[in-house]
């Protein structure tokens, strides 16, 4: 299987993903011929394809719909995400034996589920909860009331729906300000308004009540505003135990100065500076274990990645959101710094066995690559509104040191173009942060498409 489809240039790529290459013991020889379905089309999906191909288990990756930077990684089939009958009817024919599944929206609409009811398709090995876990993500109020119910630390608050519209317009005119109003459901990254002032939050709860977010926003959750420094941690679970990948902070508003309306994100870093022992074992403690646990207590089975949005606040740690999937940019950020076969660990926590088998000692902490990374997302001019598609990307082979993760671009006439909002996710690793912010700076600066535009101060606080 090529792993180097990622654009880069230097050895210390070739190097890194020598080290990578987890052998497998000749007794585990029986699981060495996966075939794989991986599903999204982002750079986070990039990026899993990129680590899943290295993987020695991994004979055949497929991934749907894909993107051109995936074309050296695996196979591009034609199905969108949304299409649970002919994913379902691909994974049977092709005999898939393990189907990973990048974003969200899938995963809440039950995608797991429709595998789990399907004798044929039940066991085919599956990346991913079913809707009631992803109800996590999918559903603010659902996650409120999991961490209350669990004593998880997260901001106080109150859901209102259309028939609680003056209860919420009498319980806003109060609320201290800054106020932070979210819609129920999924909205895109785009169902949170932090707002400063009154007339400002009054008039964003009725647009949310009057279907602005669609039938997302028809319910809302008023949240007691936090201020403090923002982080992210990825588990892998089973529902019982978990691996804890490398953390990640990713910079989310437009603008530099952490300025200007929230996208889904500018940039990342891995590891995170601030986050020391300490805080971390208190998000253990008071938070990763209670999670599962209350998942357990609550008959929610649960087999993904679980992405807690957490903030610290004077050293304790606070829940922002969960979402039931890796993050993006963060998975960009994140992979290359794990020292370990993605493949088996997923393969592990889907059949219980090596470092996931009942008689294993417990949750543990992944290998991790000591280097710093640092991403840098290349957006579309207008994003997060109004930009355009279809301008050519140029000097994307050129770049050094970096590696290249794409997200919107389509390849057209062997001409790489742009097709989203956001394009291109740069990678850089090395063994400072200086270093890697600067090499992945460089590499932005020097590709160019019309309206391209970069923070300049990712990981700069
Ligand atoms: P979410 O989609 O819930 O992660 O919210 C998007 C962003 O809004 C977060 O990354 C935070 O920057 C901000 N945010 C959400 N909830 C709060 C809160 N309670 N206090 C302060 N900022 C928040
Ligand atoms: N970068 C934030 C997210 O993936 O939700």
């Amino acid at each position: 299987m090529p792993a180097g489809a990622v654009h880069s240039s230097k050895a210390w790529l070739q190097a890194s993903k020598d080290k990578r290459l987890v052998k497998l013991p000749a007794k585990f020889s029986y699981l060495c011929s996966m075939k794989i379905l991986l599903l999204g089309s982002g750079g986070r999906e990039h990026a899993l394809a990129w680590k899943m191909a290295q993987s020695s288990l991994c004979t055949k990756l497929y991934v749907a719909p894909g993107n051109p930077g995936m074309a050296t990684l695996g196979t591009f089939v034609s199905l969108s995400v949304e299409q649970f009958d002919e994913i379902g009817r691909f994974v049977r024919e092709e005999e898939i034996e393990l189907v990973v599944v990048g974003p969200e929206a899938p995963l809440v609409a039950g995608l797991a589920d429709y595998f789990d009811g399907d004798p044929a398709l039940r066991q085919t090995l599956f990346i991913g909860p079913g809707a009631a876990g992803a109800r996590l993500e999918g559903s603010k109020d659902f996650a409120k009331a999991f961490m209350q119910r669990h004593h998880i630390p997260t901001a106080a608050y109150r859901t209102f729906d259309l028939e609680e519209r003056q209860q919420g317009l009498d319980y806003l005119a109060k609320a201290p300000l800054p106020v932070v109003l979210k819609a129920d459901g999924l909205a895109a990254g785009k169902g949170v308004v932090i707002c400063e002032e009154r007339e400002e939050a009054l008039s964003a709860f009725r647009q949310m009540l009057d279907g602005r977010f669609g039938e997302a926003g028809r319910k809302v959750v008023v949240e007691e505003f936090l201020s403090g420094r923002e982080f992210s941690v990825f588990v892998l679970t089973d529902g019982r135990r978990y691996a804890l990948l490398p953390q990640a902070k990713d910079y989310k508003r437009i603008g530099e100065g952490d300025t200007g309306p929230n996208t889904g994100g500018m940039g990342a870093i891995s590891p995170v500076p601030f986050l020391d022992k300490k805080l971390m074992q208190k998000v253990e403690e008071r938070i990763i274990k209670p999670t599962i646990q209350g998942l357990q207590k609550e008959k929610i089975p649960y087999l993904g990645f679980i992405f807690f949005g957490l903030m610290e606040v004077a050293g304790e740690p606070y829940v922002i959101e969960y979402n039931c999937r890796l993050g993006d940019p963060e998975t960009e950020a994140v992979l290359p710094r794990l020292d370990e076969d993605l493949v088996l660990l997923m393969k592990e926590a889907a059949t219980a066995t090596g470092r996931f088998a009942p008689e294993a000692p417990g949750s543990f902490v992944c290998q991790t690559d000591r280097r710093f990374a640092a991403t840098v997302v290349l957006v579309s001019g207008g994003y997060p509104g109004n930009y355009s598609k279809g301008l050519p990307i140029s000097h994307w082979q050129e770049v050094q040191d970096v590696l290249l993760f794409q997200a919107g671009t389509r390849m057209e006439n062997g001409r790489l173009l742009t097709n989203g909002g956001r394009v291109l996710a740069l990678t850089a690793l090395h063994e400072t942060f200086e270093g890697a912010l600067e090499i992945a700076q460089k590499a932005a600066e020097r590709i160019y498409f019309e309206g391209k535009y970069f923070r300049r101060d990712i990981g700069q606080y």
